[in-house]
């Protein structure tokens, strides 16, 4: 297991250069901004990054259950809880799901530039809500998560989409290593940010707010991003019928998801919640599924990295319906933005609403059907 020090590692120096050479790629037209989500046709290669996490281990169920998919790796990283829960929980999910034939590659231990904070007040001390499973017989790979992803998007340039369920500290670290990575990834579809406030601070979403320098290199990277955030993901508790079904189910696949719910509705009740766990992670990668399970709306996103307390917070620039004409400094400087002075460039589609029934019908369907 290996920390994101070391050759992986970002200075803020590096972030600034890493940063601003994204902002160049996409004003150049490296990427092809036509918004990552799938074509007709599959099944599309995917790296799926996360920190599971009650509601990753529900995403990575489903997409190790989806046959429209090629998942090329999974990378787990540090957020709801540390890495040394993350990469097992990880492997866990792949063995219940009974798909050794997935890679699994370490991911950082740290976000880029700040200590880590994690999520255990939702996700349990385990981040599997307290439930308990074995320990995991796989073990994963030699590259750590950034290598891998460098070494996947090389192999199949142009074919590769990054599905981000954590903190983006692994893409941003193989973004910085490699200058022309970024026009050789599909899209990122990533379970992050918010339009309309957070909840970590009532500026920012957790993934965001974990590593903001990550969220904000990706942004500006010139990769069509796909942002399923908390305007959407709010409107997904997981509900007592939903486990039910779950159990009855009765496949191994099912009985996980349904253990795992079970402890986290516990934990959520004696927190004060009265609904929920959301799940945030599982409609992000249903999104990608199925874009039409959502509605979408083309935004410019940028990410707050210095505000004392609005740090992480993800603001949406959609100027021919507000009117906003504001500024985005750039970490280098104080200019404002091209993309916003000049003309509208959007970097991201924005999830803006969401038919939770069919996708409950979506997630919960296929984590009951027989294998
Ligand atoms: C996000 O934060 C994590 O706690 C969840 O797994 C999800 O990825 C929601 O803000
Ligand atoms: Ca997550």
């Amino acid at each position: 297991m290996r920390a994101s020090t070391g050759s992986d590692a970002i200075t803020r120096r590096n972030f600034t250069l890493a940063a601003a050479a994204g902002v160049a790629a996409a004003s150049l037209g490296g990427a092809n901004l036509a918004f990552g989500q799938p074509a007709a046709s599959g099944p599309h290669r995917v790296i799926i990054d996360t920190d599971p996490g009650v509601d990753d281990a529900f995403a990575l169920l489903l997409a190790m259950r989806s046959p429209e998919l090629k998942i090329e790796g999974i990378t787990p990283v540090a957020g709801n809880v540390p890495l040394e829960l993350t990469l097992p929980n990880a492997l866990r999910m792949v063995e219940i799901a009974n798909r050794p034939d997935i890679p699994v590659a370490v991911g950082a231990r740290t976000p880029l530039m700040r200590r880590l904070v994690t999520a255990t007040y939702a996700h349990g001390e385990n981040g599997l809500g307290g439930a308990v499973f074995p320990e995991p017989k796989l073990k994963p790979i030699a590259d750590s998560a950034a290598v891998f992803i460098r070494r996947i998007v090389r192999q199949y340039p142009g074919e590769v989409t990054i599905i981000t369920l954590g903190p983006q500290t692994n893409l941003a670290t193989a973004l910085a290593s490699d200058p022309d990575l970024a026009r050789m990834i599909k899209g990122v579809t990533m379970m992050g940010g918010s339009l309309s406030g957070g909840n970590v601070t009532p500026a920012a979403e957790f993934n965001v707010y974990v590593d903001p320098e990550a969220a904000r290199m990706v942004f500006q990277s010139g990769i069509p991003v796909t942002m399923v955030g908390l305007d959407v993901t709010r409107k997904t508790a997981l509900t007592d019928a939903h486990v039910k079904t779950l159990e009855a189910a009765g496949t191994a696949v099912s009985l996980a998801a349904a253990k795992i719910a079970r402890n986290d509705i516990d934990l959520n009740r004696k927190e004060g919640n009265t609904s929920g766990p959301n799940m945030h992670d599982s409609l992000a990668l249903a999104s990608f599924l199925d874009p039409s399970l959502l509605t979408w709306k083309p935004y410019y996103v940028d990410v707050e990295v210095q505000g004392e307390l609005t740090a992480g917070e993800t603001l949406g620039y959609r100027p021919s319906e507000s009117g906003l004409r504001g500024s985005a400094p750039t970490l280098a400087g104080t200019k404002t933005s091209v993309e916003l002075r000049d003309k509208f460039v959007p970097n991201a589609n924005v999830a803006v609403d969401v038919n939770s029934a069919r996708f409950f019908e979506l997630l919960i369907g296929r984590l009951a059907r027989k294998a």
